[in-house]
């Protein structure tokens, strides 16, 4: 599928100033494309309990699975200046659930898949020898 990285960017940026960072002061948007080409998107929302925040990630994972679901493919993630941001370990583990290894990254470096940012990654695949039920 042809990802347009250029539309991605101007989503994470919409996303980015619907932020709500009283706390840190620092915005983060994240955009992304979605298996049947549709783009969804988040804003880091946080809270007075510090560690409460939702990152970015959290945000777009929920928009994702609310408006039908499927795989993501392209992320972009982005700072209040429009560059790019790395996700932080925590939402490295929700691109992995949701877009899986060859999910495609915009990083300062250029584009990078998700296996070279999680290597060796836990996944929904290794949920296997459980108790019998
Ligand atoms: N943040 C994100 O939204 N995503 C990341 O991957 C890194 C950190 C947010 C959380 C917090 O609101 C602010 O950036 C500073 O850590």
């Amino acid at each position: 599928m042809e990802i347009n990285w250029q539309l991605l960017h101007s989503e994470a940026l919409a996303a980015m100033k619907k932020a709500y960072v009283p706390y840190s002061h620092f915005p983060v948007g994240a955009a992304a494309l979605v298996s049947d080409g549709r783009i969804v998107s988040g804003c880091n929302v946080e809270n007075a309990s510090y560690g409460l925040t939702l990152c970015a990630e959290c945000g777009l994972v929920s928009d994702l699975i609310a408006s039908g679901g499927g795989k993501l493919i392209a992320f972009s993630c982005v700072d209040i200046n429009g560059n790019a941001l790395m996700p932080c370990g925590r939402c490295r583990q929700l691109l992995q659930e949701h877009g899986g290894s060859a999910l495609q990254l915009m990083t300062d470096q250029g584009v990078k898949p998700l296996s070279e940012l999680l290597p060796w990654a836990f996944g929904p695949e290794e949920i296997t020898n459980r108790l019998p039920s």
